[in-house]
């Protein structure tokens, strides 16, 4: 079996012994931060931005860092070799730690856990290629600081769930008539050969590849940061939506309404093709 190989606290061990204690703060009150990084021909995909995010997670909440960046390379690296190198996607947490006891208030002496794992990258089914996906709209609920990339995921999860019970692969998230992000994914919409998508505020993750897309995009087509309404949504010409395991993908039905022409669309085939290019040239090349 592939991607035996995990980091658990200054070890490389097999997945199946990797063991926390349950006091972990991670465990008891999601107390903790996470990231996700694709790997393409062993390489990182944009790793500063992904561990720049995460040294900006665990500022607001207040867990010192346990590694620089140069230490996380080293130790991903590791990992990535250990798990045979290659097309990979890797998952680092790092929560407050563990104490004996169990305080909501931060203990004095408490040494983050960091465990990482390396898994296979998603693909899509050729049907999902050629017809692209589907997503739901959901009302928001979650907590006002989702610009913190934590591990307190029970709305996200509950949200796909709801979408995966109505046969979609993402649940597009609004607040108040505003479209946000998706449950895992950011959300843009092309209107007019106008790329749209919301800006970077509290209520969503800054996504590293919807920075990605965005930086792709600029120059090909006209670019606008601001709030999308839902109805937008519903009468765009393309809806896309975009994650560091899942580059950029196509929406093609909303709440089971046909996006544009119901098929992915030609502006995301041009940016989806620059983004599949900018990564191969990087491929192999050393991540920082
Ligand atoms: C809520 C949410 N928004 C957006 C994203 C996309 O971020 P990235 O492109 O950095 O993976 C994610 C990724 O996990 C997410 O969970």
């Amino acid at each position: 079996m592939p991607f035996q190989v995990c980091y658990l606290d200054g070890d490389f061990l097999p997945l199946q012994e990797a063991r926390i204690s349950p006091l972990d703060r991670g465990f008891l009150f999601g107390d903790s931060v996470y990231e996700v990084l694709p790997v393409f021909d062993g390489r990182m995909f944009r790793f500063r931005e992904h561990f720049d995010r995460l040294a900006r997670s665990l500022s607001e909440i207040r867990i010192p860092s346990p590694h620089s960046h140069e230490e996380w390379l080293a130790l991903l690296e590791a990992l990535i070799e250990r798990n045979g190198g290659g097309t990979m996607y890797v998952y680092v947490q790092v929560t407050r730690g563990m104490e004996f006891g169990r305080n909501h208030t931060f203990p004095a002496q408490v040494r983050p856990t960091v465990f990482a794992l390396a898994s296979q990258l998603p693909t899509f089914t050729a049907e999902q290629r050629a017809q692209g996906l589907s997503a739901i709209t959901v009302e928001d609920f979650r907590w006002g600081r989702c610009d913190i990339k934590t591990t307190a995921l029970l709305a996200n999860v509950l949200m796909k769930q709801q979408a995966a019970d109505a046969g979609a692969q993402e649940a597009i998230i609004t607040r108040d008539g505003e479209v946000l992000e998706g449950a895992s994914t950011s959300v843009f919409i092309v209107r007019n050969g106008v790329l749209v998508t919301p800006p970077n505020s509290h209520r969503i993750l800054p996504g590293t590849t919807r920075d990605a897309t965005l930086e792709l995009a600029t120059g090909v087509m006209p670019v606008e940061i601001r709030a999308i309404a839902l109805a937008e949504l519903l009468a765009a010409d393309e809806v896309w939506i975009s994650a560091a395991t899942r580059d950029i993908a196509p929406i093609t039905s909303v709440d089971g309404n046909p996006i544009g022409s119901g098929k992915p669309g030609p502006l995301w085939q041009k940016i989806h093709a620059a983004f599949e290019q900018s990564r191969l040239q990087l491929a192999g090349t050393r991540a920082l």
